[in-house]
Protein backbone atom coordinates (compact mmCIF):
# COMPACT_ATOMS: atom_id res chain seq x y z
CA UNK A 1 0.00 0.00 0.00
CA UNK A 2 1.27 3.38 -1.19
CA UNK A 3 1.68 6.18 1.74
CA UNK A 4 -0.69 9.57 1.20
CA UNK A 5 2.20 11.96 0.80
CA UNK A 6 0.54 14.83 -1.06
CA UNK A 7 -2.64 16.74 -1.17
CA UNK A 8 -4.62 18.87 -3.67
CA UNK A 9 -6.62 21.97 -2.70
CA UNK A 10 -9.25 23.27 -5.18
CA UNK A 11 -9.09 26.70 -4.93
CA UNK A 12 -9.99 28.26 -8.02
CA UNK A 13 -13.73 28.67 -7.43
CA UNK A 14 -15.57 32.11 -7.68
CA UNK A 15 -17.21 32.29 -4.31
CA UNK A 16 -20.52 33.54 -5.71
CA UNK A 17 -22.62 32.73 -2.63
CA UNK A 18 -20.03 35.05 -0.29
CA UNK A 19 -20.46 38.29 -2.64
CA UNK A 20 -19.39 41.18 -2.18
CA UNK A 21 -17.31 39.78 0.50
CA UNK A 22 -15.07 37.80 -2.20
CA UNK A 23 -15.14 40.58 -5.50
CA UNK A 24 -11.87 40.97 -4.75
CA UNK A 25 -10.90 38.55 -2.19
CA UNK A 26 -10.57 34.94 -2.52
CA UNK A 27 -12.93 33.20 -0.16
CA UNK A 28 -10.26 30.77 0.93
CA UNK A 29 -8.30 34.00 2.61
CA UNK A 30 -11.76 34.96 4.40
CA UNK A 31 -10.59 34.84 8.25
CA UNK A 32 -11.81 32.40 10.59
CA UNK A 33 -10.85 33.90 14.59
CA UNK A 34 -7.55 34.97 12.71
CA UNK A 35 -6.34 32.10 10.27
CA UNK A 36 -7.67 32.32 6.79
CA UNK A 37 -9.86 29.63 6.19
CA UNK A 38 -7.03 27.91 3.58
CA UNK A 39 -4.53 27.71 6.37
CA UNK A 40 -7.59 25.44 8.60
CA UNK A 41 -7.59 23.04 6.11
CA UNK A 42 -4.07 23.28 4.88
CA UNK A 43 -2.95 22.26 8.93
CA UNK A 44 -5.24 19.57 8.97
CA UNK A 45 -3.53 18.24 5.66
CA UNK A 46 -0.10 18.34 7.90
CA UNK A 47 -1.55 17.07 10.44
CA UNK A 48 -2.22 14.30 8.99
CA UNK A 49 1.02 13.46 7.55
CA UNK A 50 0.74 15.60 3.93
CA UNK A 51 4.54 16.12 2.49
CA UNK A 52 3.24 18.15 -0.11
CA UNK A 53 0.58 20.49 -0.54
CA UNK A 54 -0.99 21.22 -4.44
CA UNK A 55 -2.93 24.91 -4.80
CA UNK A 56 -5.44 24.51 -7.95
CA UNK A 57 -5.94 28.36 -8.50
CA UNK A 58 -7.51 30.79 -10.47
CA UNK A 59 -7.45 34.25 -11.60
CA UNK A 60 -7.79 36.62 -8.76
CA UNK A 61 -6.23 33.92 -6.43
CA UNK A 62 -2.63 34.85 -6.33
CA UNK A 63 -2.78 36.41 -2.85
CA UNK A 64 -3.15 32.40 -1.48
CA UNK A 65 0.21 31.74 -2.88
CA UNK A 66 1.83 34.78 -1.14
CA UNK A 67 -0.07 33.22 2.07
CA UNK A 68 2.18 30.41 2.15
CA UNK A 69 5.29 31.72 0.92
CA UNK A 70 8.23 33.53 3.84
CA UNK A 71 7.36 37.05 4.13
CA UNK A 72 11.05 38.48 4.28
CA UNK A 73 10.49 42.15 5.78
CA UNK A 74 6.92 41.13 8.03
CA UNK A 75 9.49 38.26 9.62
CA UNK A 76 12.34 40.85 10.15
CA UNK A 77 10.32 43.54 11.71
CA UNK A 78 8.67 40.97 14.11
CA UNK A 79 11.93 39.81 14.93
CA UNK A 80 13.19 43.38 15.30
CA UNK A 81 10.33 44.22 18.01
CA UNK A 82 10.82 41.23 19.39
CA UNK A 83 7.40 39.89 18.69
CA UNK A 84 8.71 36.32 19.35
CA UNK A 85 5.52 34.57 19.77
CA UNK A 86 4.23 35.86 16.30
CA UNK A 87 6.77 35.08 14.43
CA UNK A 88 7.20 31.35 15.93
CA UNK A 89 3.65 31.29 14.68
CA UNK A 90 4.34 32.10 11.32
CA UNK A 91 7.20 30.01 10.92
CA UNK A 92 5.34 27.28 12.32
CA UNK A 93 2.90 27.64 9.99
CA UNK A 94 4.90 28.24 6.83
CA UNK A 95 5.27 24.98 4.38
CA UNK A 96 9.04 24.08 3.79
CA UNK A 97 10.80 24.94 0.51
CA UNK A 98 9.43 23.04 -2.24
CA UNK A 99 6.48 21.49 -0.19
CA UNK A 100 4.06 23.37 -2.43
CA UNK A 101 2.68 23.56 -6.09
CA UNK A 102 0.94 25.43 -7.92
CA UNK A 103 -1.31 25.00 -10.86
CA UNK A 104 -4.34 27.36 -12.57
CA UNK A 105 -7.48 26.11 -13.81
CA UNK A 106 -8.32 28.46 -16.38
CA UNK A 107 -12.09 27.79 -17.41
CA UNK A 108 -14.44 27.13 -14.08
CA UNK A 109 -15.65 23.43 -15.66
CA UNK A 110 -16.61 22.29 -11.86
CA UNK A 111 -14.92 20.26 -9.07
CA UNK A 112 -14.15 17.44 -11.27
CA UNK A 113 -11.93 19.27 -13.94
CA UNK A 114 -10.51 21.03 -11.25
CA UNK A 115 -8.88 17.59 -9.76
CA UNK A 116 -7.92 16.78 -13.10
CA UNK A 117 -5.84 19.77 -13.45
CA UNK A 118 -3.80 18.71 -10.78
CA UNK A 119 -3.00 15.29 -12.45
CA UNK A 120 0.68 15.79 -13.18
CA UNK A 121 1.35 17.06 -10.32
CA UNK A 122 0.15 14.01 -8.31
CA UNK A 123 1.59 11.64 -10.63
CA UNK A 124 0.83 8.00 -10.21
CA UNK A 125 0.18 7.90 -6.15
CA UNK A 126 -2.96 8.04 -3.64
CA UNK A 127 -3.31 11.60 -2.43
CA UNK A 128 -5.78 13.73 -0.47
CA UNK A 129 -8.21 15.58 -1.30
CA UNK A 130 -9.60 18.55 0.40
CA UNK A 131 -12.58 21.00 -0.41
CA UNK A 132 -11.39 24.47 1.77
CA UNK A 133 -14.79 25.92 2.09
CA UNK A 134 -15.68 22.63 4.40
CA UNK A 135 -13.39 23.17 7.80
CA UNK A 136 -13.78 21.08 10.84
CA UNK A 137 -13.52 20.69 14.17
CA UNK A 138 -12.81 17.14 16.18
CA UNK A 139 -10.25 15.34 18.61
CA UNK A 140 -8.91 13.64 15.57
CA UNK A 141 -8.90 15.48 12.72
CA UNK A 142 -11.16 14.26 9.76
CA UNK A 143 -8.26 13.52 7.25
CA UNK A 144 -6.14 11.61 9.88
CA UNK A 145 -9.19 9.33 10.86
CA UNK A 146 -9.15 8.65 6.65
CA UNK A 147 -5.65 7.90 6.63
CA UNK A 148 -5.90 5.14 9.33
CA UNK A 149 -8.69 3.68 7.69
CA UNK A 150 -6.53 4.09 4.46
CA UNK A 151 -3.67 2.25 6.32
CA UNK A 152 -6.57 -0.72 6.82
CA UNK A 153 -7.93 -0.47 3.54
CA UNK A 154 -5.36 1.07 0.95
CA UNK A 155 -8.48 2.04 -0.98
CA UNK A 156 -10.25 4.76 -1.70
CA UNK A 157 -12.14 7.16 1.25
CA UNK A 158 -14.73 9.80 1.08
CA UNK A 159 -15.14 10.91 4.16
CA UNK A 160 -19.59 11.72 5.00
CA UNK A 161 -21.50 12.95 7.44
CA UNK A 162 -25.41 12.96 8.22
CA UNK A 163 -27.27 16.33 7.13
CA UNK A 164 -31.11 17.49 7.66
CA UNK A 165 -32.71 15.47 5.02
CA UNK A 166 -34.27 18.78 2.84
CA UNK A 167 -30.34 19.63 2.89
CA UNK A 168 -29.27 16.96 1.16
CA UNK A 169 -30.08 18.56 -2.56
CA UNK A 170 -27.09 20.65 -2.00
CA UNK A 171 -24.66 17.53 -1.31
CA UNK A 172 -23.15 14.55 -3.16
CA UNK A 173 -24.77 11.96 -1.24
CA UNK A 174 -24.07 8.15 -0.79
CA UNK A 175 -25.94 5.10 0.07
CA UNK A 176 -24.73 3.38 2.94
CA UNK A 177 -24.01 -0.42 3.01
CA UNK A 178 -21.83 -3.07 5.52
CA UNK A 179 -19.84 -1.72 7.92
CA UNK A 180 -16.20 -2.55 7.84
CA UNK A 181 -13.23 -1.34 10.03
CA UNK A 182 -14.15 1.89 10.60
CA UNK A 183 -15.47 2.51 7.40
CA UNK A 184 -18.60 1.09 5.51
CA UNK A 185 -19.37 0.20 1.78
CA UNK A 186 -20.70 2.99 -0.42
CA UNK A 187 -23.70 0.97 -2.42
CA UNK A 188 -24.36 3.90 -4.57
CA UNK A 189 -23.80 8.36 -5.02
CA UNK A 190 -25.23 10.98 -6.39
CA UNK A 191 -24.58 14.37 -7.09
CA UNK A 192 -26.87 16.82 -5.62
CA UNK A 193 -30.09 14.47 -6.09
CA UNK A 194 -33.41 16.36 -6.50
CA UNK A 195 -36.12 16.96 -3.36
CA UNK A 196 -37.03 13.71 -1.97
CA UNK A 197 -34.97 11.27 -4.05
CA UNK A 198 -31.16 11.40 -2.41
CA UNK A 199 -30.56 7.74 -1.15
CA UNK A 200 -29.61 8.77 2.59
CA UNK A 201 -28.50 11.70 4.42
CA UNK A 202 -24.67 11.13 4.44
CA UNK A 203 -23.48 13.79 2.74
CA UNK A 204 -19.56 13.80 1.21
CA UNK A 205 -18.01 16.27 3.33
CA UNK A 206 -15.26 17.86 1.31
CA UNK A 207 -12.35 15.39 2.33
CA UNK A 208 -11.04 12.57 0.15
CA UNK A 209 -8.28 9.89 -0.20
CA UNK A 210 -8.67 8.45 -4.23
CA UNK A 211 -6.20 6.62 -6.13
CA UNK A 212 -4.63 7.76 -9.09
CA UNK A 213 -6.77 6.03 -11.71
CA UNK A 214 -9.32 8.92 -10.81
CA UNK A 215 -7.38 11.20 -13.66
CA UNK A 216 -8.16 8.47 -16.93
CA UNK A 217 -11.76 8.89 -15.77
CA UNK A 218 -11.59 12.80 -14.83
CA UNK A 219 -10.32 13.42 -19.01
CA UNK A 220 -13.41 11.47 -20.43
CA UNK A 221 -16.05 12.45 -17.89
CA UNK A 222 -19.01 14.16 -19.30
CA UNK A 223 -20.54 16.88 -17.24
CA UNK A 224 -23.13 16.37 -14.39
CA UNK A 225 -25.21 18.31 -12.02
CA UNK A 226 -25.08 22.53 -12.96
CA UNK A 227 -23.32 21.47 -16.02
CA UNK A 228 -20.29 20.80 -14.36
CA UNK A 229 -17.87 18.11 -14.09
CA UNK A 230 -18.41 16.09 -11.28
CA UNK A 231 -15.99 14.37 -9.00
CA UNK A 232 -18.90 12.48 -7.67
CA UNK A 233 -19.73 11.14 -11.35
CA UNK A 234 -15.80 10.19 -11.72
CA UNK A 235 -16.22 8.29 -8.36
CA UNK A 236 -18.66 5.90 -9.30
CA UNK A 237 -16.89 4.80 -11.98
CA UNK A 238 -13.90 4.84 -9.80
CA UNK A 239 -16.05 2.43 -7.64
CA UNK A 240 -16.61 -0.05 -10.51
CA UNK A 241 -13.14 -0.39 -10.86
CA UNK A 242 -11.82 -0.90 -6.93
CA UNK A 243 -12.93 -0.50 -3.25
CA UNK A 244 -14.44 2.49 -2.67
CA UNK A 245 -15.28 3.08 1.60
CA UNK A 246 -17.39 5.49 3.50
CA UNK A 247 -15.59 7.29 6.27
CA UNK A 248 -17.70 8.44 8.60
CA UNK A 249 -16.92 11.31 10.39
CA UNK A 250 -18.15 12.32 13.68
CA UNK A 251 -16.66 15.74 14.29
CA UNK A 252 -18.29 19.50 13.50
CA UNK A 253 -18.14 20.55 9.97
CA UNK A 254 -18.84 24.26 8.83
CA UNK A 255 -19.29 25.17 5.32
CA UNK A 256 -17.05 28.54 5.08
CA UNK A 257 -18.69 29.25 1.56
CA UNK A 258 -21.84 30.27 3.12
CA UNK A 259 -22.32 33.49 5.65
CA UNK A 260 -24.43 31.29 7.65
CA UNK A 261 -21.95 28.44 8.04
CA UNK A 262 -19.12 31.07 7.91
CA UNK A 263 -20.07 33.00 11.03
CA UNK A 264 -20.91 29.65 12.89
CA UNK A 265 -17.62 28.85 12.26
CA UNK A 266 -16.40 31.67 13.84
CA UNK A 267 -18.25 31.45 17.02
CA UNK A 268 -17.18 28.03 17.33
CA UNK A 269 -13.47 28.64 17.02
CA UNK A 270 -13.84 32.04 18.88
CA UNK A 271 -15.64 29.80 22.08
CA UNK A 272 -12.56 27.25 21.88
CA UNK A 273 -10.20 29.64 22.31
CA UNK A 274 -9.01 30.35 26.31
CA UNK A 275 -7.88 33.77 25.51
CA UNK A 276 -11.32 34.65 23.67
CA UNK A 277 -14.24 32.79 25.25
CA UNK A 278 -15.17 34.68 27.96
CA UNK A 279 -15.23 37.73 26.09
CA UNK A 280 -17.55 36.07 23.63
CA UNK A 281 -19.87 34.25 25.98
CA UNK A 282 -19.97 37.96 27.78
CA UNK A 283 -20.79 39.23 23.80
CA UNK A 284 -23.16 36.82 23.03
CA UNK A 285 -25.25 37.31 25.73
CA UNK A 286 -25.54 41.01 25.94
CA UNK A 287 -26.46 40.38 22.37
CA UNK A 288 -29.33 38.07 23.03
CA UNK A 289 -30.43 40.14 25.39
CA UNK A 290 -30.73 43.29 23.58
CA UNK A 291 -34.55 44.34 23.33
CA UNK A 292 -36.01 43.70 19.31
C1 LIG B 1 -18.81 19.60 -3.75
C2 LIG B 1 -19.01 18.13 -4.12
C3 LIG B 1 -20.13 17.52 -3.27
C4 LIG B 1 -19.83 17.71 -1.80
C5 LIG B 1 -19.59 19.21 -1.50
C6 LIG B 1 -19.15 19.40 -0.08
O1 LIG B 1 -19.96 20.32 -4.14
O2 LIG B 1 -19.30 18.04 -5.49
O3 LIG B 1 -20.26 16.14 -3.57
O4 LIG B 1 -20.89 17.22 -1.02
O5 LIG B 1 -18.59 19.76 -2.36
O6 LIG B 1 -18.99 20.77 0.16
P1 LIG B 1 -19.94 21.94 -4.24
O7 LIG B 1 -20.01 22.45 -2.84
O8 LIG B 1 -18.65 22.30 -4.92
O9 LIG B 1 -21.14 22.28 -5.05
Amino acid sequence: MRKVRKAVFPVAGLGTRFLPATKAIPKEMLTVVDRPVIQYVVDEAREAGIEHFIFVTGRNKAVIEDHFDVQFELYDTLSQRGKKEQLDRLVGMQPAPGQTSFTRQQVPLGLGHAVWCARDLVGDEPFALLLPDMIMRSWKSCLAGMVELYEHTGNNIIAVQECAPEEAHKYGIVGKGADTHTGFEITQMVEKPAKGTAPSNFYINGRYILQPEIFAILENQERGAGNEIQLTDAMIKLGKEQDLYGYHFRGETYDCGSPEGFVEANLSFALDRPDMRKTVIGVIDRLLSRPG
